[in-house]
């Protein structure tokens, strides 16, 4: 236990100890991780470095904030989403690790904002956002603080969409390493991680079965795919929305019908929208939609549902199960929408499992270490993860799982690098 708790707002301090053992259970999950925390102890390269955190506060976070204070960091970290803290995690972290949280599930829209405005008071060096918040924070109302900041790193699409557009404006203040482009985050995190625990959130949340349902997935990129994936799996009929031809074309190639919202809205049983975008699902689909409709967001802002206009055609409401709001509309049918619309496998289950997180957060911390040992030479702009670190974590995750690959021999080498030889 930490000798005296550093400053923290989370909802009970005496949660600590059950956070603790799930912090360990994920931790054996996370050989990357732990591989990474070793070497940070050993040659602390983030030594006295400020860190403001805006992350989800799970178990698997826990363990990133424990790699970067053993790298010698100084971390605040705070929600990145009002419904996903887990309270366990960030009573543990304060009480046993001595890491500030400011984050309770829950907290309403000032609390979120207030709990933002205390990882900014921090004075951080480098920023670690998934969603941009705290970047979006500094750039509108501590623009005074952006000349302390070394660089950040960014964990989420939605995210590196909003600092491509700051950046495009000419308005980034510093660099950022957009860890979602990594191949060992993306092609794993949100394929594998958001496919398995979205499914697993909604069936939590409502207990269906999802043999012989319609399933619709709207937006066919790294998360829709692996929610596709996985629904396909336990026996749903898939139904992909998408607006990029490339995108559908693809869905219909994986074997999945491909139609329009306005379509599947008729005929769907199970919606997901995974898309990034706003208005995915409106009045005008909630309208066709059949009595017991199940409604769920995967992507980043609970904007892809538009929860206002269903709440306009209700005639009541009430909470059917926990995590599941029923909307009885004017003419009975019954629509139901799972964890608020906000991301359902964070609302609702436990986030991504956590040896998928080990890759993401392997990206977070190399990528924090990246930008301290560079930041002299960064500009102000939105990198991709360098090549070597993504090698780097891919090698270490096969030799976590005891998989040994082949080395091209010098013969392969010179063969592959000619253009001459075998014509
Ligand atoms: N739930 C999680 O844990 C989790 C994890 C990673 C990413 N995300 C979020 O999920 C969202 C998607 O991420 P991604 O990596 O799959 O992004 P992506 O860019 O690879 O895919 C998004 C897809 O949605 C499509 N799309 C856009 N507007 C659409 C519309 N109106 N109707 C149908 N399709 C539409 C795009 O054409 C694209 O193919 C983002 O908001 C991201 O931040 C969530």
């Amino acid at each position: 236990m930490a000798t005296t708790a550093p400053q923290h707002d989370v909802k009970d301090i005496g949660l600590a100890p059950d956070g603790v053992l799930r912090i360990e259970w994920a931790d054996r999950q996370m050989p990357v991780l732990a591989a990474i925390r070793e070497r940070f102890e050993r040659e602390r390269p983030l030594d006295g470095c400020r860190i403001s955190a805006c992350l989800h506060v799970t178990t698997e976070t826990a363990n990133l904030a424990r790699t970067l204070r053993a790298g010698g960091a100084d971390v605040v970290l705070c929600a990145s989403n009002p419904l996903s803290t887990q309270d366990d995690v960030a009573a543990a972290l304060v009480d046993e690790y001595g890491i500030s949280v400011f984050a309770i599930r829950g907290e309403d829209n000032d609390t979120y904002y207030s709990h933002i405005e205390a990882a900014v008071d921090h004075r951080p060096q480098l920023t670690m956002d998934d969603g941009a918040d705290v970047i979006g924070y500094l750039h509108s109302k501590r623009r005074e603080q952006i000349p302390e900041i070394l660089g950040g790193t960014e964990e989420t699409t939605t995210g590196v969409i909003r600092l491509h557009a700051l950046e495009a404006q000419g308005e980034l203040g510093f660099p950022i390493v957009a860890v979602n482009e990594a191949k060992t985050k993306h092609l794993f995190d949100n394929r594998y991680g958001t496919g398995q625990s979205t499914v697993d959130g909604i069936v939590r949340a409502t207990n269906l079965l999802l043999a012989g349902r319609r399933f619709v997935v709207a937006g066919y990129g790294w998360c829709g795919r692996g929610i596709a994936m996985r629904a396909d799996g336990m026996g749903a009929h898939v139904i992909v929305t998408e607006v990029d031809p490339m995108r559908a074309l693809e869905a219909a190639m994986d074997g999945y019908e491909v139609m329009p919202m306005e379509r599947a809205a008729e005929v769907g049983d199970i919606f997901v929208t995974v898309t990034g975008d706003k208005s995915v699902i409106t009045r005008a689909h909630f309208e066709r939609m059949k009595d017991g409709a199940v409604l769920a967001n995967s992507g980043h802002f609970n904007v892809e549902i538009e929860i206002p206009a269903l709440r306009d055609l209700a005639e009541s409401t009430r909470t059917a199960r926990p995590n599941v709001e029923e909307f009885v509309l004017s003419d009975g049918r019954r629509v139901y929408l799972v964890g608020e619309g906000r991301l359902v496998n964070l609302a609702a289950a436990e986030g991504h499992p956590a040896a998928v997180m080990d890759m993401s957060f392997a990206n977070q911390a190399l990528s924090a270490e990246y930008v301290v040992a560079n930041a002299g030479d960064l500009e102000a702009k939105v990198y991709a993860v360098p090549e070597e670190i993504d090698r780097e974590i891919a090698r270490l995750k096969l030799e976590s799982m005891g998989i040994e690959i082949d080395t091209l021999t010098e013969e392969q080498a010179r063969y592959l690098a000619s253009w001459d030889e075998g014509t």
